[in-house]
């Protein structure tokens, strides 16, 4: 027996190990072992491997001499602060963290372990994509991946970090999961700038094809930017104590000494008087919710709207806000995009969804028109209809048009919805709307200018306000801003058990306008 376990030690030491000469590369590129990652997320000792003694079975191209036990993955369960998860970390120093038959057969497995455990999954991400040597059997791996990505989509929570390379069909499963985070120095695209050039001649160097600054800020790939390994595991970990382990389970609750019914004067003036003039609503999240709580999603992505994580009296809920310093907060493609799939998440993971509003309507214009604003606004109206959780909106001032009953509105199935009196409901905006409904008058009056204004004042007084709407139930109440905290509460603490009174009709699926 000794001898047996002898033999047993040496090849577990086996399993995990990173030459000295591999680690010293990695740490003169600003990147941690694979090893070195997984002791940063997990609590001490709390790995419990799967597929350990894995090896490939590939033959030709020399590999039967390249095979190390686990195949360039660490696979396996763990917690992380108490949490339970399932984990797989990609070992770049085997042939480039390269996907295998055997390396892409215990990150399905990974998957579907945490399915039928119902915990999150968290890659870690280090590839140099599919392996070559291996041919089909590499491609029929990242297709078994795909595949649980999906079957785990909207069941449990999947989160990426992409801490190096990440090409080919790589990013294809980062792609499905929920959140990606991205060192600097990682980058993710479908065919790096050799191939760009190869194919279209086009000069592009790697940052500016797959950089993680432009997957945050113009493709949306990614929703969060890190600077190294250990600030995307702390990130790792803040992001999984908003979320639930799975769609049975309500977000975590975080005891919190910031009173629930505190009211915040400062949100009296925050909006400004003038309605072009702009104003930072991330100021308005910060003060309605718990302190230093918000969690921003997509922070640099469609800048023109705001969504992310926060709690009330501790409670974790999602907040979605049009950003009126950003495109006076109108909605485009982009934000569309982010303001839809964030909603999709939030609703699928029981998150109560508080939306606030001031939105001046769809961005107009060639660009926005061929290349889909309709298709991607249709998105927003789809999410919220489809949503089922408790949905309060407040409207801060503009909600004009589609736009008005996209973001949230009574009419998509909100169950409150609030106005600030500083609120403006109505088909458009004053100006655009006199010029059309009194266009005669305005040509034929001496001094079209102060007539003008009549006209501005009186559809303001007559349409553009919440009493308009709220007479006809339309908004709930209309509420001081500095009450906005305390009122969400009472409502939330009402909202929590909703259920959807009216069953919806039975089908498959819908068809969402993706
Ligand atoms: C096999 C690979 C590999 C791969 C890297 N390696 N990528 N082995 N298959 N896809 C190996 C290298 O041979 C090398 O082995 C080691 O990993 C480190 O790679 P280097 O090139 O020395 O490192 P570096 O200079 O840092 O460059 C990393 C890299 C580069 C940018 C990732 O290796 C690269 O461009 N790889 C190919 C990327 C790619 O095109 N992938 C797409 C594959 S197609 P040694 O023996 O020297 O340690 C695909 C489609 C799948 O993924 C579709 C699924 C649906």
């Amino acid at each position: 027996m000794p001898s047996r376990i002898e033999d047993l030690l040496r090849r577990r030491s086996e399993t995990q190990r990173v030459s000295e000469e591999r680690a010293r590369t990695l740490h003169e590129q600003g990147k941690l072992t694979v090893i070195e990652r997984l002791n940063l997320l997990l609590d001490p000792d709390s790995l419990i491997p799967i597929g350990r003694y894995v090896l490939h079975r590939a033959t030709g191209f020399g590999m039967e001499l390249r095979k190390a036990y686990g195949d360039g993955v660490i696979a396996g369960l763990g917690s992380v602060n108490g949490r339970r998860v399932a984990v797989y970390a990609q070992d770049f120093t085997f042939m480039g963290g390269s996907v295998g038959e055997m390396h892409a057969y215990k990150i399905a497995r990974t998957i579907e372990t945490a399915v039928k455990l119902g915990i999150p999954v968290i890659g870690l991400n280090d590839s140099g994509g599919a392996r070559i040597q291996e041919g089909v059997d590499s491609l029929k791996g990242y297709g078994d991946i795909f595949y649980r990505n999906v079957m785990a989509s909207g069941v449990v929570p999947q989160i990426v970090a992409i801490l190096g390379p990440c090409a080919g069909g790589a990013v294809y499963s980062p792609a499905l999961a929920d959140f990606i985070i991205m060192t600097r120095k990682s980058y993710m695209f479908i065919t790096g700038p050799k191939v760009v050039k190869a194919s279209i001649g086009e000069d592009i160097s790697t940052e500016e094809l797959g950089g993680a600054e432009v997957h945050a800020s113009k493709s949306g790939v990614a929703h969060f930017v890190v600077e190294d390994d250990r600030e995307a595991v702390n990130l790792i970990k803040k992001l999984i104590s908003y979320l639930p382990s799975n769609n049975a389970e309500d977000p975590p609750f975080l005891e919190t000494k910031d009173s629930p019914y505190r009211e915040d004067p400062t949100l009296d003036s925050i909006v400004p008087e003038d309605p072009a003039k702009p104003y930072d609503v991330r100021e308005i999240i910060g003060r309605v919710f718990d302190y230093e709580s918000f969690l921003e999603v997509h922070a640099n992505f469609a800048q023109n709207a705001v969504v992310g994580f926060a709690r009330l009296g501790g409670h974790g809920v999602c907040v979605v806000a049009n950003q009126p310093a950003v495109m006076a907060g109108s909605l485009d493609i982009d934000s569309s995009d982010k303001i839809s799939r964030f909603v999709t998440f939030c609703d699928s993971f029981n998150f109560p969804i508080i939306t606030f509003v001031d939105v001046p309507g769809f961005l107009p214009g060639s660009f926005q028109e061929h290349h889909g604003v309709i298709r991607h606004g249709a998105k927003i109206i789809y999410a919220y209809a489809d949503a089922t959780v408790p949905k309060i909106t407040v409207i801060l001032r503009k909600a004009y048009g589609g736009a008005y009953i996209a973001m949230g509105s009574k009419h998509l199935g909100a169950d409150f919805v609030l106005a600030w009196p500083t609120a403006e409901i109505a088909v458009m905006g004053p100006e655009g709307a006199i010029e059309i409904i009194y266009k005669k008058e305005l040509e034929s009056a001496e001094n079209p200018e102060e007539l003008a204004k009549t006209f501005v004042e009186k559809y303001r007084n007559e349409i553009a306000n919440p009493y308009v709407p709220a007479s006809r139930g339309y908004v709930d109440d209309v509420i001081i801003p500095r009450e906005t905290r305390a009122y969400l509460y009472k409502l939330l603490t009402f909202l929590m058990d909703k259920r959807e009174k009216q069953p919806r009709p039975p089908r498959k699926h819908g068809v969402p306008p993706v």
